[in-house]
């Protein structure tokens, strides 16, 4: 088992560069096999979660390559064959192998995706989305099989704005016959990236960033090279650390406009930041004002940095407000926040924070991804030595976060034990 130790009290000071989307990559991999060419992504991160992709893709006989950042994928001898719950469980996006290998082949067998508990997280909209497509989905046991004689283009609307539907359905919809428009769809960023990717190899989309998206199905998908967006939530994750206890903490390697949600938020509360065309210098205030967040759909508050966010609000001087919207579940990292001294209640889907509250160095656990991150942001100003269990979430998706906050003059550090 590995564990985290956080030495707390420590100033950030340097630069922190920041890794290709964990979220992008994570659906760029399933799909680089709709191609019938090789494909070459730069900009990869090095976390579990692609390790765990680049397993389901040596599984389906496709070749893998990884060239520092970069990962070649060519799915020229590449079988269909049904992918294994030990595959598919070990983290959400497995699901995109759905809309990949149905675009691709018209059949996809697969188990249930496992990821992050934070919620039910069910999948009939995409279900209802390859149906929509001409689909017949068959689930016996938490094994799926999605097949069609054909594919055919189709009005789709989504009730929710789910990103995972939103991307399976456009992987499932590129090589179907004719046009296909998803309403409703998201408009995160990863969206976009997807889509350029997929238009790079010749695929006909427009409207990616937009809540219409429309897809003209084409035959053939050729070779490409791409490159990963930075990731949004690792750049908001460390600049909420560099408001908690940066000294002139450049996070480089960013697209400010992907994170203008959180940037107005740390203004609000008096935080001290630079932002530049493509990085953001950020310093700790020694007083914050208290304020609301309420998590949306892109371009609003991501559900994603309200856990490290709930950390800086125990910071803030009076009473804060965490309203989650899209989860049901992700309020897991407010008992350990309490455990290290923050004051915060939790009715209904709002978190209330009463701050300010210094924290002590205690045993946490990292429940999920993001919920490990905010309890290595809260480590990081609490006085004395915190350990964190369950660590493996955190390596997910931060890629190298022990040796990038060290850089900058974190005590950090992974054991096994
Ligand atoms: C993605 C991100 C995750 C982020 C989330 C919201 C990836 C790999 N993960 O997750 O980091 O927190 O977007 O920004 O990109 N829903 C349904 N039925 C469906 C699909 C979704 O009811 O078929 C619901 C979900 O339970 C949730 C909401 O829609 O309440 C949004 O989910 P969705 O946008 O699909 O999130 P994910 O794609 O799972």
């Amino acid at each position: 088992m590995k564990i985290m130790e956080v030495e707390g009290g420590n100033q950030l000071t340097g630069t922190i560069r920041i890794s290709g989307a964990k979220n992008a990559t994570v659906a760029l991999i399933p799909a680089a096999i709709l191609s019938d060419e090789e494909s070459t992504i730069c900009n990869i991160p090095e976390i579990t979660d692609t390790k765990a992709l680049c397993d389901i893709l040596n599984l389906l006989n496709v070749e893998v390559k990884r060239a520092s950042e970069s990962i070649i994928i060519n799915p020229q001898k590449m079988k269909n064959v049904e992918i294994k719950e030990e595959f598919s469980k070990k983290l959400r996006a497995s699901y995109y192998f759905m809309g990949a290998l149905l675009g691709k082949y018209k059949k996809a067998v697969m188990y249930f995706p496992g990821g992050c508990s934070i919620g039910a997280r069910p999948i009939d909209l995409h279900l209802k989305g390859f149906e929509a497509l001409g689909a017949k989905v068959t689930y016996d046991n938490n094994k799926y099989i999605v097949e069609a004689e054909e594919l055919k283009g189709a009005n789709i609307y989504l009730d929710i704005a789910s990103v995972g539907a939103t991307i399976n359905i456009m992987l499932a919809a590129v090589k179907a016959k004719g046009k296909t428009i998803i309403d409703n769809a998201a408009k995160e960023p990863e969206i976009v990236n997807i889509a350029t990717f997929l238009n790079n190899m010749g695929a006909k989309i427009t409207g990616a960033g937009t809540s219409t998206i429309k897809i003209e199905g084409v035959e053939y998908l050729h070779k490409c090279f791409h490159e990963v967006i930075p990731d949004r939530i690792e750049a908001g994750t460390y600049i909420i650390m560099g408001a908690l206890c940066g000294n002139s903490l450049k996070i480089d390697n960013v697209i400010p406009e992907h994170i203008d949600a959180l940037l107005s938020k740390l203004e609000e509360i008096g935080a001290d930041l630079e932002v530049g065309s493509d990085y953001v210098i950020v310093s700790k205030q020694n007083s914050y004002k208290s304020t609301t967040i309420k998590t949306a759909v892109y371009p609003g508050f991501a559900t994603d940095m309200q856990q490290a966010f709930t950390v800086l609000l125990t910071q803030c001087s009076g009473k804060s407000k965490v309203v989650e919207t899209i989860f049901e579940n992700r309020f897991m990292h407010v008992a350990y926040l309490n455990e290290l001294g923050a004051n915060i209640t939790i009715k209904n889907q709002t978190a209330t924070i009463i701050g300010k509250t210094p924290l002590k160095a205690t045993n946490v656990v990292a429940t999920d991804l993001r919920a490990g991150a905010a309890m290595v942001a809260a480590a990081l100003i609490a006085t004395g030595k915190t350990t964190i269990t369950n660590v493996e979430h955190i390596l997910r998706g931060y890629e190298q976060i022990v040796e990038k906050l060290t850089s900058v003059g974190a005590k950090i550090a992974i054991k096994e034990i």
